[in-house]
């Protein structure tokens, strides 16, 4: 297949599908998402993501309808059925079918959405330039929701800036971007980024750079940073699922970073490695 959309345990084209109009993530957004990878048909990080999916759920109520496992088989199923093997991966739970109404019945069943498109980690060596803005969203980013109105509207701003991110801040501390995490190499040397709590998603591809930290001996601080020390870091990363790691070399027209490009461009290879190795290698 070409690409390929699944509801519910329905498969076809994604231009062939259509879904039931008192899907409650009409109404609401009501639902949790995840994106990530497939190469050689092979779902990069999946446990990771569905482990989110499922911690997602759990926090807004959501009933997913099968187990971890279960999700797990049918996705590496469904990747085996496209034409050719890098893919973008996008699964989605909403809440259940109802008549709209803001609260739920107790035995909504959750509906499964999958779609399978095109995807390769895209220009891995390029650096980008970053807007900034003030993050005015809610206080549970760590729910990978699909309400991302302020995510979209901080994205189109880029867009219109030629930016490749908009990064957020909450009264000058800085929190996430509106698709990826953000880091520095601080003054110091180390790898700073904000902390797991309630205002950033928890990122895999942040997790993995953690990780890279920890093998090649660089401190990790988990505290949040400024505006003003992200503007004089020595390096700005940013990271998300489908693009790994860039290196931010401009921010709001600015000069940033380049002043440990090596520790950046290790970083950025040790987790892209990860991916190839991960996926059946060269
Ligand atoms: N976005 N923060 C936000 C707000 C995000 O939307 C994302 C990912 C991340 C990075 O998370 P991860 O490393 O797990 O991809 C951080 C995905 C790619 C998206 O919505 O398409």
């Amino acid at each position: 297949m070409e690409d390929l959309g699944y509801y519910n345990g329905r498969i076809g084209r994604l231009q062939d599908m259509s879904v039931p109009f008192l899907d409650r993530g009409h109404f609401f957004g009501d639902g949790v998402y995840e994106v990530t990878l497939a190469r050689n048909y092979i779902i990069y990080a999946l446990r990771e993501h569905i482990d989110r999916l499922y911690r997602s759920a759990a926090a807004i109520d959501i009933n997913i309808p099968l187990s971890k496992d279960e999700l797990a088989q049918l996705l590496s199923k469904l990747v085996k059925m496209l034409d050719y093997p890098d893919q973008l991966v996008y699964f989605q739970v909403t809440r259940g079918t109802g008549v709209r109404g803001h609260a739920y019945s107790d035995d909504m069943r959750g509906n499964l959405w999958v779609s399978l498109t095109h995807g390769q980690p895209k220009d891995i060596h390029k650096k980008i330039n970053a807007i900034t803005a003030h993050d005015t969203r809610w206080h549970h980013c760590n729910i990978k929701s699909l309400n991302l109105i302020p995510n979209v509207m901080y994205a189109q701003n880029a867009k219109n800036a030629e930016a490749y991110e908009t990064i957020l801040h909450r009264d000058g501390m800085v929190t996430e971007c509106s698709h990826s995490n953000v880091h520095i190499i601080n003054q110091r040397g180390h790898f700073q980024t904000h902390p797991t709590d309630e205002l950033i998603l928890d990122g895999i591809a942040r997790r993995h750079l953690i990780r890279a930290c920890h093998e090649l001996g660089i401190n990790v601080v988990e505290e949040p940073f400024t505006l003003d020390e992200m503007m004089s870091a020595k390096e700005i990363l940013t990271s998300s699922s489908t693009a790994f790691c860039y290196i931010c070399d401009q921010i709001n027209g600015q000069a940033v970073g380049g002043k440990a490009t090596d520790i950046a461009e290790l970083l950025r290879d040790t987790v892209i490695k990860y991916f190839i190795d991960a996926t059946g290698g060269t």
